[in-house]
């Protein structure tokens, strides 16, 4: 079986963003790959400095994976910095990735250019990520389209390595992007972003979830006047609605006397609604955090297994004669 492997920072709380452009496809990719779905919590503290938050927000996605249906049964579900081999490969793999190719990273260069002093860990984190894929030689990386440059360096790495050293050892992955959901708009019409403050958050309060869908900013159109059937309300319920639906609501806005605040409403409903097993089995879950730290130890020890395989395979193609696996 082929293998898909993706992972989450977990730097914030998910929104839709982070589930139609990324989760929707680790749990539809389910019964079809071997999956390894992980809460990159090595990669947030290149940004997060507050241990509590981190830990509050680990705990959040492992809960919002298992609520949405990730299942541990089919797929393995761990914490990136329970595998510490992820980040011994990653030194591996530092050495033979340019510094050039890291400084024209786009994710690096927006947040230097936004005026961010940045540390080592957001220069060198396409090194990490590509250790993460590369540990278990996934043929497919399912995430939002951000992500693309960042597979691409994989893609890189792993050809330097194998040419370097003359091995095949990493398997050149695949990125997987749904074209159509690639960029999830947020509240202010942006891309849907934890760090740009725009976002709907499918696990929030219904009174929370309501403020953030009644922030979504429209026009000022007077109420009786036909609107931009185009919007950013219609954009967002597209990913709720049948078809017929959304062609109603669009013909309401052409008509006018239809105001934003109506289609807000019938928003908030759909979203609602969509997710209402998967708000249900959260509450759930989160009066079983045994049950929840049990998935994370047995998915730990399921990646190290072979991530012990791997890592022993690549300090033996750099020639590094280490004792620590040996039988
Ligand atoms: P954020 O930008 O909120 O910090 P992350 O960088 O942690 O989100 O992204 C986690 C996953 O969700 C990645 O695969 C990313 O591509 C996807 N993703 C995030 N925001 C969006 C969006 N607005 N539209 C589509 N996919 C997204
Ligand atoms: N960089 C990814 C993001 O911000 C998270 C991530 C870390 C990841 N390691 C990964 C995604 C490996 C896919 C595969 O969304």
């Amino acid at each position: 079986m082929k293998r898909s492997i993706s992972g989450i920072q977990p730097s914030g709380i998910l929104h839709l963003g982070n589930y139609f452009g990324a989760m929707k496809q680790f749990i539809e990719n389910q019964d079809k790959y071997e999956g390894f779905y992980f809460i990159a919590d090595y990669h947030s503290l290149t940004s997060l400095t507050d241990p509590k938050a981190l830990r509050e927000n680990s705990y959040n996605i492992v809960l919002d994976y298992l609520a949405l249906g990730l299942n541990p049964e089919k797929s393995t579900i761990f914490l990136q910095s329970d595998v510490p081999e992820h980040t011994e490969l990653m030194w591996l793999l530092s050495n033979i990735t340019p510094v050039g190719l890291l400084e024209r990273g786009h994710s690096y260069k927006d947040k230097t250019a936004k005026g961010f002093s940045p540390n080592t860990g957001l220069l060198t984190y396409p090194v990490l990520m590509a250790a993460d894929i590369l540990m278990y030689n996934a043929d497919i990386v399912p995430v939002g389209k951000d992500q693309k440059q960042h597979l691409e360096m994989t893609r890189d790495i792993a050809l330097k390595f194998n040419q370097q050293y003359e091995v095949e050892l990493f398997k050149l992955p695949e990125p997987q992007i749904l074209e159509d959901l690639a960029v999830i708009p947020g509240t202010d019409g942006q891309k849907m972003s934890k760090s740009y403050g725009n976002t709907i958050n499918m696990f929030a309060s219904k009174k929370e979830l309501k403020k953030q869908i009644m922030s979504i900013v429209t026009d000022s159109t007077p109420l009786e006047e036909p609107k931009d059937p185009n919007n950013n309300i219609v954009k967002l319920y597209e990913l709720f609605a049948t078809k017929e639906q959304v062609e109603e609501m669009k013909n309401k806005f052409i008509a006018g006397n239809y105001g934003y605040g109506h289609a807000k409403t019938e928003l908030l409903n759909a979203i609602l609604e969509y997710f209402k097993d998967a708000r249900e089995k959260r509450e759930e879950l989160v009066n079983n955090m045994e049950y929840v730290e049990e998935v994370l130890a047995k998915g730990a020890t399921k990646a190290r297994e072979i991530a012990k395989a791997q890592i022993t395979a690549a300090k033996k193609a750099v020639g590094l004669i280490g004792n620590a696996y040996k039988k």
